[in-house]
């Protein structure tokens, strides 16, 4: 199909069924698009929608997030998952105030941490109206299925292919609502499972629709097994219920968020509570549960025991009462962990 003719189908579909009531969407700026671009990178428009409102009530410009303390921008992200990018957002944030203008460049937004290609293309295209191409999941679905591309996207050839394609078909103008209505058409129409492929606006051109292929592109991630991991994780209890908690260290899993002291093994965790705090080996060990990262399965047991009341003098080091105190940055496993008390 000829891109002009491509692009106006999808633009005409968007006028009618695309989504307008976004967050973000109103007002639009280069700071929301941004923000709300990072947070959907790896998450689900439903899941985003709160988590974006309260970030930008609590940071409604980049000045206010740069000069935030980071605990205060990983509090807000608990939950959401992939902490860096709540590390990348602040660090850049700092970038940005320190320049003189929101950058508006492919080159300049990429050289932002946590901005890759497709973010910059959304900021651009959405934000200032530039042409610029995206590929995100939606994206790469609709592509894949309308061109017939069968490798998978993580190949190098097949991405380049599907850039092309993307590039090729993003109007010089529009590009906005253009952008827009192939995120829409892929999250509501060219959906993963059961596409509502009578709907679709380019169905006659469509290869994978023609050929009765819908079901089988894109091709999905060839499966490999995930590595598992095994810790212990210490919860220490005073009488008042208080929980003791450490602060991460920002690189490696959870960077910079509060957590139970973690271990290699049981043994390793009573060690440290003989030699550190003098404790009787007298603990309750629970049962095992799993939490999935994308690269591997954490399996991990909590081991609880009873602590007299009394500070321990730890750096980065925090008591923690779950009913009452202030709310910390806490990765979900945990927060479920002490919600439980
Ligand atoms: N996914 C990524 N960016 C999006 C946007 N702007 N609207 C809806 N879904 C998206």
């Amino acid at each position: 199909m000829d891109p002009i003719d491509f692009q106006n189908f999808v633009l005409e579909w968007a006028v009618i069924e695309g989504r307008k009531d976004l967050p973000w969407q109103h007002p639009v700026s280069p700071y929301r698009v941004w923000i709300s671009e990072v947070m959907l990178q790896q998450t689900q428009v439903a899941t985003v929608i709160p988590y974006f409102q309260k970030f930008i009530r609590q940071f409604p410009d980049v000045q206010s997030l740069a000069i935030a303390p980071l605990d205060q921008v990983l509090t807000l992200w608990s939950g959401l998952g992939y902490y860096a990018r709540a590390r990348h957002l602040h660090e850049s944030a700092k970038l940005i105030v320190a320049g003189d203008t929101f950058p508006n460049t492919l080159l300049a937004l990429m050289a932002l941490p946590g901005v890759g290609r497709s973010t910059a293309g959304a900021i651009l295209s959405i934000a200032f109206e530039q042409s610029a191409p995206i590929l995100d999941g939606n994206v790469k679905r609709v592509l894949s299925r309308c061109f017939g591309v069968s490798g998978w996207s993580g190949d190098t050839t097949v991405l380049k292919e599907l850039w092309q394609l993307s590039a090729l078909y993003t109007p010089e103008k529009k590009t906005a609502a253009y952008t827009q209505a192939m995120m829409d058409l892929g999250a509501m129409v060219c959906k993963r499972r059961q596409p509502l492929c009578e709907q679709c606006p380019v169905n006659v051109a469509c290869i994978a629709f023609q050929n009765n292929k819908v079901h089988l592109l894109p091709r999905a991630k060839p499966k490999v097994k995930l590595p598992v991991k095994e810790k212990i994780f210490l919860m220490l209890m005073n009488d008042e219920r208080e929980v003791f908690l450490i602060k991460r260290p920002l690189k490696g899993i959870w960077g910079g968020l509060w957590c139970l002291p973690e271990f290699s093994d049981l043994e390793g965790a009573l060690n440290w509570c003989d030699s550190y705090l003098h404790l009787e080996p007298v603990y309750q060990l629970q049962q095992v549960r799993r939490h999935t990262f994308s690269h591997y399965h954490l399996d991990y047991q909590v081991v609880c025991m009873k602590i007299e009341i009394r500070e321990i003098v730890l750096d980065g080091s925090v008591c923690y009462c779950p009913a009452t105190d202030f709310e910390l940055g806490l990765p979900a496993p945990m927060k479920r962990l002490l919600k439980q008390l």
